[in-house]
């Protein structure tokens, strides 16, 4: 028989969205190399207690899952196998020994600091025990770990599994709390989870515009009460409604004596509520982030064990980008003072940003300089945080913030667009999760910056605008760069589209919005389609980058992306043929439904490469009906992200910053704020237009196209049930019966089984320590 490479994946310690999605990842990319695939269920227990706990995973188990929260696979916290006592030394060796029996080579844990801990441990033990113990002399072990912690608390790495989803869930509690304190005028105090670290009480507060925020990292003074107490009596007085608190979980004191304190000394008195948000923060299913990160983590730890490591090492994202560390390194850094109590330079800076936003404005100062925001383009989520941003800062630097209504056609139409923005008024709006923007684009296209330019000019003279910022996409910017030197003052862009290629940044605001809303679309899809056994054809329409639209179906699980690039039928016609290929073999190996993403860069002809589409399929002699739904997110409508409402506010702050200083310079050349790797950067517009367009990151395109292809197609090698199983028929649906046939020997054996539950089988030949199993219920 064939010798197989066979490896283990765990999920321990909390459970963390995106959990499933890393097996998932390590599932499909293992069995595409041909290889046996096994889950251990509850993590260091389940290894520990052996062989009805280490089952033989196949395609079809991470069909669905990789869209829910927790972890299928079950997790555990298993302090007693760490440490040197001599019981965890028996369980480490009982481990070992139960990986192999089932001749386990490769090992991926997933998991927090302690499951981290666990795993180098497990290797070490391995290492010293193999010239004492003769079953472990010749044990291979590989051991690769994904950093899944939803305290965002693990070094080596900007994001770990679930935090994403958890913010995302953070702030859809605390929206809805804001809600309900304002109608009552309360103060809503909020326990948000971070045992060791206050990373998630410190972005969720920067996402909702939280007045205070108390972490751990940071010692709680007298001096920090009252200025919290400040800040609420103050914000309360410029016409806010509801006062946030956010509290996390391992912060100094108590949220009880916070309510007590807010409750006693908050003057003029306010009813205060506390909410603890405790594990319906840990819940949930995925966000597009999370999906992609843990499919891409799951994939990568495979490629590692293939490439043999001599040391197990942990799989860390640096600006979207995966590298792997050896974990020693990982734990040695956890255990430093600094990273224990200090806080990472971006969270800080998230922290500062917060505390300056949420700061009332002092005195009652007349301001001298007046800087205008407009928004314009397309009609983007998180547009309305950055001005809020904008407006807030402006107005805390003595500056008077006005905004522009209608994009720059509503400059050109003069002061009946200007809106004055005054500090609480922007609060009332509830305008940190509104959708879209509040203020407006150019309705009907751009003014002719020719025709109008000197008009627009005596608008901003007239106005008394002396620096202007424009937050929008490449037709903003481009309009912008045709206006800047005309206006005579300073302009300052901010990225929000709806495609990553803009000029001077990595990221883009919207993104991530438009992206969580077309895998809502997409999860009813893949539903609907395996509901009625039928192939969806999803079609999004808008102006999108290839990124967006492959993010959108490897974050969606569908199975095909075809785009149709507009080079011409006859390349349409190929690359169908050579899609739908794939497709057919996806359905011969067991799936009766799929999704296939379609998109067309020249919507005229949307139409008939839809027709191609459908054409390819029947002639390939797919039976399957198909349908067909459009996708679209240009309306707007979306609340943004607790990552577009990040990004929007930091690259604000930095906006403004630039504004000031070119207002100071007089210099009047368009500028634009950006993200490059870790940092916020300004650009002059004049240096990187001739590029025109920035393409799609080509590492990125090719590594989602791999990623694609390995979760949706099944490769030759793919291990199925741990054997095959050919059915009898007893008439009886209860009781089932087949004949199994065992892989790893051959060996047949009859199993009888109920249909609803599932069932395990051991290969009942001598010596052979294959196992698999049957879950009927599931896949009918
Ligand atoms: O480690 C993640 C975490 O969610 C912490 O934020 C929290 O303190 C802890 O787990 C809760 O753990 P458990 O679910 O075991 O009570």
């Amino acid at each position: 028989m064939k010798e197989l490479k066979k490896i283990a994946v765990m999920t321990s310690g909390g459970d963390a969205p995106g959990m499933n999605a890393a097996v998932r990842g390590v599932v499909r990319a293992a069995l595409n190399k041909g290889w046996e695939v096994f889950g251990i269920r509850n993590a260091y227990r389940g290894l520990v207690e052996g062989r009805e706990s280490i089952l033989p995973l196949d395609w079809l188990d991470v069909s669905w899952n990789f869209r829910e929260g927790g972890t299928f696979l079950g997790s555990a916290r298993f302090p007693e196998i760490a440490g040197d006592a001599l019981r965890s030394k028996e369980l480490k060796q009982r481990a070992l020994l139960n990986l192999k029996a089932l001749n386990i080579t490769g090992l991926v844990v997933i998991g927090g600091d302690g499951s981290l801990t666990g795993a180098h441990e497990l290797f070490m033990f391995l290492q010293n025990s193999r010239w004492a113990s003769p079953e472990l002399r010749d044990m291979e072990l590989s051991i690769v770990a994904i950093p899944g912690s939803i305290d965002n608390d693990i070094p080596f790495t900007d994001m770990s599994i679930g935090v994403d989803t958890t913010l995302n869930t953070i702030i859809e509690c605390i929206d809805k709390l804001r809600d309900t304190a304002t109608s009552h005028g309360r103060v809503s105090i909020v326990e948000v989870m971070g045992r060791l670290r206050g990373y998630l009480a410190v972005m969720s507060g920067l996402a909702t515009g939280a007045d205070r925020i108390f972490i751990r990292e940071e010692r709680i003074s007298q001096e920090e009460l009252n200025c919290m107490l400040q800040v609420l009596k103050e914000s309360f007085a410029h016409g806010q409604k509801a006062g946030i608190i956010i509290r996390s979980e391992g912060a100094g004191f108590s949220t009880g004596f916070l309510k007590e304190i807010i409750a006693m000394l908050l003057e003029p008195k306010r009813e205060v509520r506390e909410t603890v948000l405790g594990h319906l923060q840990r819940g949930g299913n995925p966000t597009a982030f999370e999906r992609i990160m843990a499919t891409r983590m799951g994939i990568k730890a495979v490629q590692l064990l293939e490439e043999g490591l001599p040391e197990p090492h942990m799989i860390g994202l640096t600006h979207n980008r995966l590298e792997s560390v050896p974990l020693s390194m990982v734990l040695e850094k956890l255990a430093t003072p600094e990273f224990k109590n200090q806080l990472s330079p971006n969270t800080r800076n998230a922290l500062h940003l917060c505390r300056q936003l949420e700061e009332p404005p002092q005195g009652n100062t007349t301001p001298a300089i007046r800087v205008a925001v407009l928004t314009d383009g397309c009609n983007v989520s998180g547009m309305n945080i950055a001005v809020r941003a904008i407006a807030r800062l402006a107005i805390n630097q003595g500056l008077e913030a006005v905004g522009i209504k209608g994009g720059f056609s509503g400059l050109l139409r003069g002061p009946e667009n200007v809106l004055r923005l005054d500090w609480s008024m922007l609060e009332l709006k509830g305008i940190v999760r509104r959708a879209g923007t509040l203020l407006g684009v150019s309705s009907n296209g751009f003014p002719d910056a020719a025709e109008h330019a000197a008009l627009l000019r005596q608008q901003v003279n007239k106005l008394g605008i002396k620096g202007l910022m424009v937050i929008g996409d490449s037709t903003a910017y481009q309009y912008a760069d045709s206006v800047a030197g005309v206006l005579q003052i300073p302009v300052v862009g901010i990225p929000a589209a709806l495609c990553c290629n803009l000029l001077g940044t990595d990221l883009v605001v919207g993104i991530d919005s438009a992206l969580n809303d077309f895998l809502k679309g997409i999860d009813r899809a893949v539903d609907a389609a395996n509901v009625q056994r039928k192939i969806y054809i999803i079609q999004i329409t808008g102006d999108y980058c290839d990124c967006l639209v492959k993010l959108a179906a490897l974050a969606g699980g569908s199975e095909v992306v075809i785009i149709d690039q507009g080079a011409g039928r006859k390349a349409f016609q190929m690359l169908v043929r050579e899609k739908i290929q794939g497709l057919k073999r996806i359905i011969a190996a067991g799936k009766n439904s799929a999704t296939v993403i379609f998109f067309a860069r020249q919507p005229d002809q949307a139409d008939d490469s839809l027709k191609e589409i459908k054409r390819g399929i029947i002639d390939s002699g797919i039976t399957l009906d198909t349908s067909v739904i459009t996708l679209e997110t240009t309306l707007g409508g979306i609340v943004p992200t607790a990552f577009d409402r990040i990004l929007a506010q930091r690259l604000a702050e930095k906006a403004l910053a630039v504004l000031q200083k070119k207002m100071e310079q007089h210099e009047h050349a368009f500028h634009m704020v950006g993200i490059k790797g870790r940092e916020i950067v300004a650009t002059a517009y004049q240096d990187i237009k001739q590029n025109g367009l920035r393409e799609c990151p080509d590492a990125l395109v090719s590594e989602l196209d791999q990623c694609i292809e390995y979760m949706s197609m099944p490769g030759a090698g793919c291990a199925g049930l741990g054997g095959t199983i050919a059915w009898l028929d007893t008439g009886n649906a209860e009781q089932w019966q087949g004949r199994w046939t065992c892989r790893q020997c051959g060996h047949q054996q009859d199993v009888l089984f109920n249909p609803n539950n599932l069932c395990v089988i051991y290969c009942a030949h001598e010596a052979c320590p294959n196992y698999g199993y049957i879950r009927i219920s599931r896949r009918l």
